[in-house]
């Protein structure tokens, strides 16, 4: 579980993280959603440790990240797995040496159990006899395949995902969700991941935070957000005018089995 208190960060004066708290569960897809420029990418890096929070506290399974010296936040950045938006593949290395890389780096392995691990990796995510390929000679949801090979090789607790959608077509993003999902259920991760994709938010979004100029404007999650009063929220899933009559549709179906708790009031049918 990751927890983060009240972080703030500002770069210059301008603030771009404002006082943002968050639980993430363990064996869920946690999303960060929000508008380009919200600070999803800022957020995320400050939980990793790649940005230092001008104040707040971010804990890992209840330990303060932000109090740890060098040496014990080496050790936690051995259970994070992070894909970063863009991928980040190294172009001048292979499929395999690039899944590779974090065992190079981190353990003291010999060349065939190297292999192996990479091997089972990339099975896990549907590449095989992409090993000598390079970086240039693959598809984009193949690169992001990569990219997830290698962010779960050092077997993490911890997976981060930045835009894992980004330039992909609908059915391959899909994919990409399924994929994230099934991993980690199957290992039990605490998965975060950042998003601006809908499709995404309504097919593996356990935990959503919504931020809005750096704030947390909602949380919830998948079932909640359909059903969503929030106007900033709404107007930023639903933003084109046939998915906001979608919604409506959608509300006047579920009308008489709405989930406890959640307050229909003002959506009457007419
Ligand atoms: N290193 C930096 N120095 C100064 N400002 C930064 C830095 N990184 C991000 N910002 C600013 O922080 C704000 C949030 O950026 P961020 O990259 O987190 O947005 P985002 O929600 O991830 O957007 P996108 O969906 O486009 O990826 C932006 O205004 C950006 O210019
Ligand atoms: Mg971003």
């Amino acid at each position: 579980m990751i927890e983060v208190r009240n972080i703030k960060k500002a770069f210059g004066g301008k603030t771009v993280i404002e006082d943002v708290s968050a639980v993430m569960k363990t064996g869920q897809c946690n999303l960060i959603i929000g508008a380009s420029g919200s600070g999803k990418t800022v957020l995320m890096k400050c939980i990793v440790g790649l940005f230092e929070p001008d104040s707040g506290e971010i804990l890992y399974n209840g330990k303060s990240f932000t109090a740890m010296k060098h040496e014990e936040r080496t050790e936690v950045r051995k259970e994070i797995g992070m894909l970063f938006q863009g991928g980040a593949l190294f172009d001048s290395l292979t499929v395999e040496q690039n899944v590779m890389f974090p065992l190079n780096m981190f353990t003291k392995w010999n060349q065939k159990q190297k292999s192996d691990r990479v091997n089972e990796v990339l099975a896990r995510v549907n590449l095989v006899d992409t090993n000598k390929k390079f970086p240039a000679e693959l598809s984009g949801g193949m690169k992001k395949r990569v990219g997830i090979a290698r962010a779960i090789v050092m077997n993490p607790k911890y997976l981060f995902c930045d835009e894992p959608n980004s330039g992909l077509d609908p059915q391959t993003s899909l994919v990409i969700d399924k994929l994230i999902r099934e991993i980690t259920t199957e290992y039990n991760i605490t998965t975060v991941v950042n998003t601006h994709d809908m499709n995404s938010v309504m097919e593996i979004g356990d935990y959503i935070l919504y931020l809005y100029q750096g704030k947390k404007e909602w949380e919830g999650n998948n079932k909640e957000i359909i059903f969503t009063k929030n106007k900033l929220l709404n107007d930023f899933i639903f933003a084109s005018d046939f998915l906001h009559d979608a919604k409506e549709m959608r509300m006047l179906e579920e009308r008489g089995k709405v989930p406890p708790g959640l307050d229909l009031e003002g959506q009457n049918p007419q």
